[in-house]
Parts: C-alpha cells; sequence; structure tokens
C-alpha cells in the first residue's frame, strides 16, 4: 500500500517540477524589472521564494519516491539529483536572508538570480534527458542527424560472414548498450546480472533470463518485446530495441541461444537472412567452393605444356588462376595427362569427352584438388572401375558420364561424393529404377538421365 502511494506521488515528479520553474522566474523577473520596490513588492518577492523553495521541496522529494525505483540509471540520477537539491537549498538560505531583512548588494542579487537559475537548466536539462533519452534535445535540432543505434559491423568482418558470431558480434552489444547499466555484478536490478553469458542465461529472482529454444518462456526476450507502456518493458529508460534486434534475439533464442553460433546458420531461415543482409550488409547466400578459392595465378612456364593444338583453355576468372581445359583430339594418350599434372590445381573445369578415355586414364585425375566440373562423356570404355578413381575429387560439383559404360553399382560410389550437386547420366547401363531410387536417397543432386 505504501510502495503504491509512494509510486504514484512519484509518478506526480514530472508534472510538479513546473511548480517552482515558473515560481522562481515570475520572482526573478518582479525583482529584475520593478524598478522602485516599495515594501509590498519586497514582501511579494520573499514570498516568491519561499513558495519556490516550498514547490521545490515537493518536486525533489517526489522525484525521490520516482528515482527509487530503479529504473533510471544512477550515473543519469546524480547530476539531476544534486543540482535539484542545491536549487532547494539556495532557494531556502535566500528566503531566510530576505526574511530578517538582510540587506542585498546588487552585486550580490545578480549573482544570486543567475546562479539559481543555472541550476535550474541544469537539473531541467538532466531530467529532460531521463524521461526523453539523452541527445533529445539537440537532435531535435534542425540540420542535425539523428543518431541512430545501429551495430556497424567493420568491412572486413562483412568479407568474413563465416566467423560471425550471433551472441558476440550481434545480440551482446546491443544487450551491453541497452541493459547492462542497470543488470551488471555490481547493480542487478531484479536480481539480473547480464554482464556475464551463464548469469544471463540463468536470470533474476522471476526465473530464466533465456530458456534455450523458447523466446516466449525467456523473461529477456519477453520483456524487450512487451508494448512500451507496459510497467514491465524493458529498457524502461533509453532507446528501445528495434524490430530487426528483437527479431534477431528470438532467432537465436530459438535455435538454441549457444554463445558459439555461427551468423551463417540463417541459412535455415530465409525471413531472418533477409533481415540480416539489409540490416547488416552481409551476404549470406552459400558460397561455392570457388568463390571460397585464393589462388595465384600460373606462371607463363607452367602454361607451356598446354600450349598447342591438343589442348584448348580459357581462364574463367579475372583473377587468372581458374582454367577451363578441353583435349580436342580424339584419341588421348597418358602421356597427355602427364603433361598437365603441373598445372592441376588450376584446372577447375576439365572437359576429356569422346576422346577413348580409359579406366586407367582416370587414376591420373585423383588428386586435382580443385576440380569441380569433369566431363568424360562419351568413352565407351569408362566402367564402373573408373568411378572409383575420382573418389578423391572433394571439390567435384559436376559430373557427366553420358555414353560410358558405368551401371548401378557406379551410384553407391556416387552418392558417397560430398559436393555432387549435378550428374549426367544418359545413354549408361544404369537403369531407371536405380535412378528413382538414387533421387530418393540423395536429394540435393540433380541428376540428368534423359527421357
Ligand atoms: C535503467 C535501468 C534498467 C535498464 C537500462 C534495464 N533494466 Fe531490466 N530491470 C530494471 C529494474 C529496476 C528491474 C526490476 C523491476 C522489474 O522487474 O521491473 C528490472 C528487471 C528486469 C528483468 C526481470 C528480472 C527478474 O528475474 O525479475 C528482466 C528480464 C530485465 N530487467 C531485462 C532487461 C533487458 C533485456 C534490458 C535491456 C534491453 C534491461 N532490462 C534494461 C532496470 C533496468
Amino acid at each position: 500500500m505504501l510502495t503504491e502511494l509512494l509510486d504514484f506521488l512519484g509518478s506526480l515528479h514530472p508534472l510538479i517540477v513546473h511548480l517552482p520553474i515558473g515560481i522562481v522566474l515570475l520572482t526573478i523577473a518582479i525583482d529584475v524589472f520593478m524598478r522602485n520596490k516599495n515594501n509590498s513588492v519586497h514582501r511579494v518577492i520573499t514570498l516568491g521564494w519561499f513558495f519556490s523553495f516550498l514547490s521545490g521541496l515537493l518536486a525533489a522529494l517526489f522525484g525521490w519516491f520516482l528515482g527509487d525505483n530503479g529504473y533510471y540509471l544512477a550515473s543519469q540520477i546524480s547530476i539531476h539529483k544534486w543540482s535539484g537539491i542545491a536549487f532547494v537549498g539556495v532557494c531556502l538560505i535566500i528566503w531566510m536572508l530576505r526574511f530578517v531583512n538582510f540587506r542585498f548588494t546588487q552585486t550580490f542579487n545578480r549573482f544570486v538570480n543567475f546562479t539559481i537559475i543555472l541550476l535550474l537548466t541544469i537539473t531541467g536539462h538532466f531530467g529532460g534527458e531521463m524521461t526523453h533519452g539523452q541527445n533529445y534535445l539537440f537532435e531535435n535540432l534542425p540540420y542535425v542527424e539523428k543518431k541512430i543505434s545501429v551495430i556497424q559491423l567493420s568491412e572486413a568482418e562483412r568479407a568474413e560472414t563465416d566467423s560471425i558470431q550471433v551472441y558476440e558480434d550481434l545480440i551482446h552489444p546491443v544487450l551491453e548498450e541497452k541493459c547492462m547499466a542497470c543488470h551488471n555484478q555490481n547493480q542487478a536490478y531484479g536480481g539480473l546480472n547480464m554482464s556475464a553469458f551463464e548469469s544471463m542465461i540463468k536470470g533474476g529472482n522471476s526465473g530464466a533470463g533465456i530458456q534455450k529454444g523458447n523466446p516466449y518462456e525467456s523473461l529477456i526476450y519477453k520483456r524487450v518485446s512487451f508494448p512500451h507502456d507496459h510497467p514491465k518493458f524493458m529498457p524502461p529508460t533509453g532507446v528501445p530495441l528495434s524490430y530487426d534486434q528483437i527479431a534477431t534475439l528470438e532467432w537465436w533464442i530459438d535455435n538454441g541461444a549457444e554463445k558459439q553460433m555461427p551468423v551463417t546458420l540463417v541459412r535455415n531461415d530465409p525471413k531472418i537472412q533477409r533481415l540480416m543482409e539489409i540490416q547488416y550488409g552481409l551476404d549470406l547466400r552459400e558460397k561455392t567452393y570457388l568463390e571460397t578459392l585464393k589462388l595465384d595465378s600460373p606462371t607463363p612456364e607452367k602454361l607451356q605444356s598446354v600450349q598447342g593444338e591438343k589442348y584448348s583453355w580459357r581462364f574463367l576468372n579475372p583473377e587468372q588462376s581458374f582454367m577451363d581445359l578441353k583435349f580436342t583430339k580424339k584419341q588421348i594418350e597418358t602421356t597427355d595427362l602427364i603433361n598437365i599434372q603441373n598445372i592441376k590445381k588450376y584446372i577447375v573445369w576439365l572437359n576429356l569427352s569422346d576422346c577413348m578415355l580409359n579406366n586407367d586414364h582416370l587414376g591420373y585425375l585423383n588428386d586435382f584438388p580443385n576440380l569441380t566440373r569433369l566431363k568424360i562423356q562419351k568413352n565407351p570404355l569408362i566402367t564402373n572401375k573408373g568411378i572409383e578413381a575420382l573418389q578423391n575429387l572433394e571439390n567435384l560439383t559436376e559430373l557427366n558420364l553420358y555414353g560410358t559404360k558405368v551401371s548401378d553399382a557406379a551410384l553407391l560410389r556416387l552418392g558417397q561424393m560430398q559436393s555432387l550437386k549435378k550428374l549426367f547420366l544418359w545413354n549408361t547401363r544404369i537403369t531407371p529404377q536405380a535412378i528413382a531410387d538414387f533421387k530418393i536417397q540423395h536429394p540435393h543432386i540433380e541428376v540428368i538421365a534423359g527421357m
């Protein structure tokens, strides 16, 4: 009952403060502008100081009740509180001096008026900042750009999306800015200390701060997503969390609220992925192997081996390091494959179609580290045995086996190739039934089998 009454009186503080402001300004105006003061004018001025003191005292008292609820930052309150108290004290002293008919010199009188207006300005300014937020006054001036609180990721961080952590890089900085002034190890309102990850999860007096996997049972999420005029809304002062910050928090809790959770995990949720792309400028599309590969371009000496009409080739990237190589003749020899061994790391696409390639030849391809596309179609000498040699091609995404003699057993090995995304199988010995089964087992591999 008593706390409720005090809370009520506290809520009157923003109203009551205008009384001493009005009274003291009027008193000073009378003092300054009325030239020939007779006795009654002096009495009015003395009375003015008295009422300034009295209403100031009341405002300070109510302010005390208001500040006591913990919803204001101690650091913000302090200047406001002490300049407010000084204001009340100075009013009291001036009233008492006037009451006992102390003679003010004109300089002293000016000094007193100036001091009280200064105290009034300081108190009012910091009080306003607490209610309306910092920068409230200045950011509303014309031509002043509003400072919007968002997380800025550096260019380097954005380039390395793989290393961005959801909690550490996107959530912790927000909580630090908006919550931790009131929820740290020294001052943990509601028993909640958010400065350490574990104590934040654990929560305060009312239960779990974060319930992993369930945002709607997590007090921290609940409190920031209440309507802004809800008495339990957090943060009680300052700028609330933005929509995207709340959405990120929700998604993070939903997905387990782990301290170590890479931002690339948003790929499981297109909506939040888009939000991250727009909000933080992150490019979160899945990168192909070649997009992540850094390679210097081959020296001219190395390229000697593929001069001549047996090979045709081109570079695929502006850095001139990824090669697309094609064997042009109808009959390939082992030496033709030994020839290209010294540039094998540059070859990312290789076309050896229709050149009487056999299983033994394929053995020479088994350690091409960056090969992503291999065309060996129309080589009827190739059978299941040849596929064994291809198993080490860890980055192979596309393989064309059209017109070879591979059969159902080859599918078992092909299914084990992790990077494979596209497979051409028409006109082989593989049965339609085996292909149908393979497609079910490997839905991420696109099979092109004709018919
Ligand atoms: C200006 C001080 C202040 C700031 C800033 C602040 N809080 Fe609070 N918070 C409090 C006070 C005081 C309480 C206790 C009274 C209450 O429960 O409302 C509290 C209580 C809580 C509780 C309930 C704890 C419990 O278990 O009872 C949660 C959760 C919470 N705050 C979350 C937040 C979050 C999240 C932020 C940042 C977005 C935040 N707070 C910012 C002052 C603050």
